[in-house]
């Protein structure tokens, strides 16, 4: 059984005996893996951490002065709003692995840089349990990542051993908000992942705008703290609509609701029609551009959970 304040209290011993007085970095989602793993290594070793938060414009909506807000406070923390270098070499790429590549690249790129300007020795990962059991069973840590351009950086994994409801219980003996502790996972491209086709400023702005009323609705029921997740998604189908007396031709846009207990498989489960209802309304009244709603009803396998 996890003792969390013993747990909180040998961690920071051992943060500190390893990393010392070194400079030292994170990539900060705002997820509650790297939100845990980030708190407890500036409790350790105060502001030679610094908590680098790249916005790559796929974002939710809010989110960056969420995570801003939430942390800036806490952490030395570093904003770098990096959304026209992704979308710029995002431009026109339809495929969907080949999307998540280029955002993995980009990523580094701009993770690397802002990590020679602060001039760090080690890099902190929010890794878990899971994350190396499933991925390789490998046991032991690796204790050197060498970034592309031959910067090498010793790791650091607070979190390893940990389940991601350790992880939370961690997190809120830790003070952090439930809003953090509890939130869906949210895949690290972002909007990318549920945008068909290739991305445009508009349509980022569609699904964005989308994702936040299907987020509204839930949680307005309370239906956040049984669905695993639960978002919007665009595709890259036209359908026509009809606005006043006028015909139309919008996008078509998919409500995607699921229940899983770790993403390997999932469910639709039966959905209030209300919500659903109200969801398909708001959407088509609130955005202009969208002419219909759909409800995806299949569950993982033979789909998976995001889209592209
Ligand atoms: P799928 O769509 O494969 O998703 O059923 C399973 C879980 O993984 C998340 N997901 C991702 N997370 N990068 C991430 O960090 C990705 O490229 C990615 N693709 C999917 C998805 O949100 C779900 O929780």
């Amino acid at each position: 059984m996890l003792d969390p304040s013993s747990f909180i209290k040998e961690s920071i011993d051992e943060i500190q005996k390893k990393i010392g007085d070194k400079k030292t970095i994170i990539a900060l989602s705002g997820g509650v893996d790297s939100s845990v793993a980030s708190v407890l290594v500036s409790e350790a070793i105060g502001n030679n951490l610094t908590a680098i938060f790249v916005n790559h414009g796929l974002l939710r909506e809010g989110e960056a002065d969420y995570v801003k807000k939430t942390f800036e406070k806490r952490l030395n923390l570093k904003y770098i709003n990096a959304s026209e270098e992704f979308l710029n070499k995002l431009k026109g790429v339809e495929d969907p692995e080949e999307k998540r590549k280029i955002i993995g690249k980009v990523f580094i790129q701009v993770f690397e840089r802002e990590a020679e300007k602060v001039g760090a020795e080690f890099l902190v990962q929010g890794t878990i349990a899971p994350d190396w059991i499933e991925s390789d069973g490998d046991i032991k840590t690796h204790h050197n990542v060498a970034l592309p351009h031959g910067m090498v950086l010793k790791l650091v994994e607070p979190i390893r051993e940990l389940y991601k409801n350790e992880v939370r219980i961690i997190g809120a003996e830790m003070g952090l908000p439930e809003e953090i502790i509890k939130r869906q996972p949210y895949p690290g491209p972002g909007l990318a992942v549920r945008i068909v086709g290739a991305l445009t400023q508009e349509k980022i702005e569609i699904c964005r705008k989308a994702n936040a009323i299907v987020e509204e609705e839930v949680q307005k029921l309370g239906l956040d703290k049984t669905l695993w997740q639960y978002f919007a998604v665009l595709t890259n189908t036209k359908v026509t609509g009809v606005k006043g007396d006028m015909r139309d031709y919008g996008h078509l846009i998919v409500l995607r609701m699921v229940e899983s207990l770790d993403a390997m498989t999932a469910d639709v489960p039966e959905l209030p029609w209300e919500m659903v209802k109200t969801m398909s309304k708001r959407i088509t009244a609130e955005i202009p551009e969208v002419t219909h709603v759909a409800l995806s009803v299949s569950d993982k396998p033979p789909s998976t959970i995001e889209f592209a």
